[in-house]
């Protein structure tokens, strides 16, 4: 027997219409201002209204902030505070996708915290002394099927002008979590793609986080990936599919809560700096990792990745658990080509010149290394994006 421990958020509706599930939710807090965090994507959707009318409706005031930028800013989000305090707000709703909802994180954390934001990243770096009475209340509704950050405890802030560094702590899960599949409908393309890869990349490496995986992690990550892969080629070929939109979104977040209790490691590692150096999308830079970091893993540690084939790719069983392994990431790699995306790192303008700058930087990532199945250093970092360029 192997002790773990399990968190996730207390409270999650799935289904309903957003601002019909959300009003009720938010007036058992007995908050009376609300500020929404959002962005303007989210906005030109067409996804913030029907919300603010139906808190609204309620008597709420409500503030719609809508600067969040993608790969939240340190400065950005500083903004954001100021503007729920000016506000004077009482709860929080992030509304959108990991930006979005990370910052109102931080937001609800920071409103009522006198700790400075620049020495609470880290894991557990958030002292309680410092926050009196707590964080603001919290609700997420995301809107991209991808980070899962309405489950989990994380936010993720893009600190001076190229790391990626997160506060990840127990006070940032949110007091409740709203899905709604059809505010993912009007998802570009090349969105729902990445964001969905970056939700398999969750599960999977959930799945063989090498500290804290865990009987439950494992059945969310396992069930997770079985509606991903489901929902993904379908989400593709027809946006409105609200069926499909709707495996997508339980996906992540089921994906979310696996990952939160057992972390991600060297995919998102190395994924972080080309994000951070070269401001490409978070599921983009992943995919482009996804393939070269499984094998480096495999080549030791096929096992778990065997596993997943057994789950994901049919017939074929019965090989060597390294040739499943290899069954699997073959089978990654062609759904995201299927997906259109093309992962090489020189399409989004890295070149060789770049890769010892991107290896330096992934081995600060140790928070995520330390889960990963086999060590990484920074020669088989440098091999890896060699690998990917
Ligand atoms: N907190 C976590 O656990 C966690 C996990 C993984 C990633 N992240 C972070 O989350 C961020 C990425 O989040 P993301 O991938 O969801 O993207 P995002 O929030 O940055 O949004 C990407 C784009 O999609 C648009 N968009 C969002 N929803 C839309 C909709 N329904 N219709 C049309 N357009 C829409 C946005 O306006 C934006 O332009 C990164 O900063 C990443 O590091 C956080
Ligand atoms: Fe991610």
């Amino acid at each position: 027997m192997t002790a773990f421990s399990f968190q996730t958020v207390p409270s999650i509706k799935f289904g309903e219409p957003a601002a019909e599930a959300l009003a009720p939710m938010v007036a058992g807090f007995g908050a009376q201002r609300l500020m929404i965090v959002t962005d303007p994507g989210v906005v030109d959707a067409g996804l913030v209204t029907p919300v603010t009318d139906a808190l609204t409706g309620l008597g709420l005031k409500v503030h719609v902030y809508d600067d969040v930028e993608a790969d939240p800013p340190e400065a950005k989000v500083l903004a954001a505070v100021a503007a729920a305090q000016d506000f004077e707000a009482e709860a929080i709703v992030g509304l959108g996708g990991g930006s979005p909802m990370d910052t109102a994180k931080l937001v609800a954390l920071l409103c009522r915290a006198k700790q400075p934001l620049s020495t609470m990243y880290g894991v557990a770096q958030v002292d309680r002394s410092q926050v009196p009475g707590g964080r603001l209340p919290l609700f997420q509704v995301p809107t991209t099927a991808g980070t899962g950050s309405e489950v989990t405890p994380i936010a993720i802030v893009t600190v001076g002008a190229e790391i990626k560094l997160g506060v990840v702590d127990p006070i940032l899960y949110a007091d409740g979590a709203v899905l709604d599949p059809s505010l993912t409908t009007g998802l570009p393309k090349h969105v729902t793609a990445h964001t969905g890869i970056d939700a398999m990349v969750h599960a999977i490496e959930a799945y063989t986080s090498k500290i804290r995986k865990n009987p439950l992690s494992d059945g969310l990550a396992v069930q997770a990936l079985t509606l991903l892969a489901r929902g993904l080629p379908r989400a593709m070929a027809n946006g409105s599919d609200l069926s499909a939109r709707g495996d997508m979104l339980l996906g992540a977040m089921l994906a979310g809560q696996a990952f939160a209790n057992a972390p991600v490691g060297a995919v998102h590692a190395l994924a972080y700096p080309i994000g951070a150096l070269f401001h490409v999308p978070h599921g983009l830079s992943n995919t482009q990792v996804l393939g070269p970091v499984l094998r480096f893993n495999a080549e030791t540690h096929p096992r778990l990745y065997a596993e997943l084939a057994d789950l994901l790719v049919p017939g074929g069983s019965g090989g060597s658990e390294g040739s499943r392994a290899g069954q699997f990431i073959d089978f990654m790699e062609q759904l995201t080509a299927d997906c259109g995306v093309n992962p090489r790192l020189r399409e989004v303008g890295i070149s060789h010149n770049d890769l010892p700058k991107l290896a330096e930087d992934a081995m600060k990532q140790t928070r995520l290394l330390q889960n990963n199945l086999r060590e990484m250093t920074y020669d088989a970092a440098l091999a890896i994006y060699s690998k990917a360029l």
